[in-house]
């Protein structure tokens, strides 16, 4: 086979906003930097996002980074680390006066200052009155930062690998980790990318569920060749579903929605957030109020002729405020629903959103594992930023517009980190052969053309069976159910072929690769949701209804090839101020 190979001091896996933020850093900083992507850049995911990133900048509200560290703290539900935390908060503003620098255009106020709007969990003075800390571009956030990002990488010479899919880690006899292989989707050309430090930013893992907000592409390859490369996965159990998905299909209704002054209501028109949050009602932290609509449609007062989702009710916003700070909504439910929110209520209903969970990091974004008994070590030249990462500050539910945020800070920190390590290991170490030829017999495995059932099959069950059994609501018998299912697909994908081998492109080898990654990222998932034997945030079991500080007041650490979990402590400890200890959670 023919082997390309490049060199480059920093490769980064993954176009998204944390991937383009550290390129950016790093290429700023003269470092020969390559971006690998399956989609063009500006296709990541981030694209998506919609209702802004928070930052504790007062423009509307009295608000400090204080506060916001507090909220982060308590819609964790005191899983996040609080260095990590303390660190985010406390850098936000600077990292959103940078993209203000490199042309974001966000809404603006009449005064010139950034536009920001109330989200949900947030509060001033340590759980008083609604804050309104949420930068936004309209309804369009993620789309305006990752344009952006994506022009400035442009200008400071980022080199992109444009659709080419990264197919596992590469290290050397000591375990450093030295790039990855990869192949070209338009050619099938399998390329070496070797490097002296490497940042996976991959997104998350959305595709796992049927009905979800995120993309095709989220189907947690960074995740998948970390734990094939013996990292575990940390808090996999902790898996947010947006309240706002439209209904039965599951595309996002941002919550600047509700931040506007939208609200819920239930089929007799009733106001049904008041009942399970009194104080912050609709803007209750995701979690929260994902429960309560599971809870109106489970006990019969749903909307609709089936009585299966709630109301989102806009139209008492007018439709100039609709115009002007909702025009995406507005337009994606026209075309998904054929409803015009200016004049009728958004059916909608919770839908699989983001993945708390991911390769644990410390928060300068090298990832670290447990070694013996040290509480963690970095794996040498391995990085992590971003929905596929753990650093933690989300913990067990996160609020929303910190996902931008952590992608900003912790990809520019992580590379901040990548220019010191390159500084010092300014040399190509030798590559272990093993290694490289583990992810070729990968990528080649799909060459294959007789026997099995076609692999879309496999991910349509797979997708389908972690909807059934590891969904909002949790139990010891429907998980281990599910575990047993999950098991056997990943039997099944063993001897799974491609669909009509001779016309299919190269895209369905694309979609095979993934269907393994989801399959490795769904284990990581059910098999630690079965472990955790409380409710914390967003992992809610029927069976044990309570949060349990007392026993599980840590992470936990899913390790693929030994199918076994471990748990870690969780830092309590901030850098500066002082700890945030656990009480009850209420909205
Ligand atoms: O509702 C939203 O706009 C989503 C934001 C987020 O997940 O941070």
């Amino acid at each position: 086979m023919n082997l390309q190979r490049r060199k480059f001091d920093a490769l980064i896996v993954g176009a998204g906003g944390a991937g383009l933020r550290a390129a950016l850093q790093l290429a700023d900083a003269e470092a020969s930097v390559a971006v690998v992507s399956k989609v063009f850049p500006t296709r990541s995911h981030t694209v998506a996002a919609q209702g802004g990133v928070n930052a504790a900048l007062a423009n509307v509200l009295p608000d400090n980074w204080h506060w916001h560290m507090y909220d982060t703290v308590k819609g964790s539900d005191w899983l996040g680390d609080q260095d990590a935390i303390e660190y985010m908060c406390q850098v936000a503003p600077r990292v959103v006066y940078e993209l203000e620098h490199f042309g974001v255009p966000f809404s603006r106020l009449d005064n010139g200052n950034i536009y920001q709007r109330a989200f949900g969990g947030q509060s001033q003075n340590f759980g008083g009155a609604q804050a309104a800390r949420t930068c936004a571009a309209a309804d369009r956030t993620g789309h305006a930062i990752l344009h952006t990002l994506y022009q400035q990488n442009i200008r400071a010479k980022t080199h992109f690998f444009d659709e080419y899919f990264a197919v596992d880690l590469i290290k050397d006899d000591h375990g450093y980790v030295l790039g990855c292989l990869a192949f070209e989707i338009l050619t099938g050309e399998p390329i070496l990318i070797e490097a002296k430090t490497t940042l996976l930013a991959t997104g998350g893992v959305g595709q796992l569920y049927r009905t979800c907000t995120n993309a095709l592409i989220n189907t947690g390859d960074g995740m998948a060749m970390a734990l094939r490369a013996g990292v575990p996965l940390q808090d996999m159990e902790f898996f947010q579903f947006h309240p706002t998905g439209i209904a039965g299909r599951g595309m996002l209704i941002t919550e600047g929605a509700r931040g506007e002054g939208g609200y819920l209501t239930n089929e007799s028109g009733e106001r049904f957030m008041e009942r399970y949050a009194p104080n912050a009602k609709d803007l209750a932290s995701r979690d929260v109020v994902s429960r309560a609509i599971y809870l109106e449609v489970k006990e019969g007062r749903g909307c609709g002729k089936d009585r299966d989702h709630v109301y989102l009710n806009l139209m008492h916003l007018g439709e100039d405020v609709i115009k002007k700070r909702l025009p995406g909504i507005r337009e994606t439910s026209i075309i998904f629903t054929g409803i015009d929110p200016v004049e009728k209520p958004i059916p909608i209903y919770p839908t699989a959103h983001y993945v708390m969970g991911g390769i644990p990091t410390n928060r300068f974004g090298q990832v670290v594992v447990p070694v013996k008994d040290t509480p963690e070590e970095p794996v040498l030249g391995l990085y992590a930023a971003g929905e596929c990462a753990c650093v933690s500050v989300h913990g067990a539910n996160r609020l929303g517009g910190n996902s931008l945020l952590d992608i900003l800070v912790f990809g520019r920190a992580a590379a901040e980190h990548m220019i010191d390590y390159v500084r010092e290991n300014n040399f190509h170490r030798p590559l272990n052969q093993d290694s490289l030829d583990a992810a070729l017999a990968r990528f080649t495995r799909w060459d294959r053309k007789d026997g099995g059932e076609p692999v879309d099959d496999v991910r349509r069950d797979l997708r389908k069976a972690m909807e059934d059994h590891c969904g909002v609501f949790r139990t010891e018998e429907v998980m281990s159910e599910g575990v047993q299912k999950i098991k056997q697909i990943a039997e099944r994908v063993k001897y799974a072929t491609l669909r009509d081998h001779s016309r299919t492109f190269n895209t369905a080898r694309v979609e095979a690769l993934e269907t393994e990654n989801l399959i490795d990222c769904a284990l990581a998932t059910i098999t630690s949701a079965l472990g955790r034997q409380e409710s914390r945030g967003a992992h809610s079991r029927v069976d044990h209804p309570d949060r349990d500080d007392v026993n599980w007041l840590k992470h936990s650490l899913y390790f693929l090839q030994s199918d076994t979990l471990d748990y870690k402590p969780v830092r309590t400890k901030p850098l500066t101020v002082d700890t945030i200890p656990p009480k009850v959670r209420v909205y």
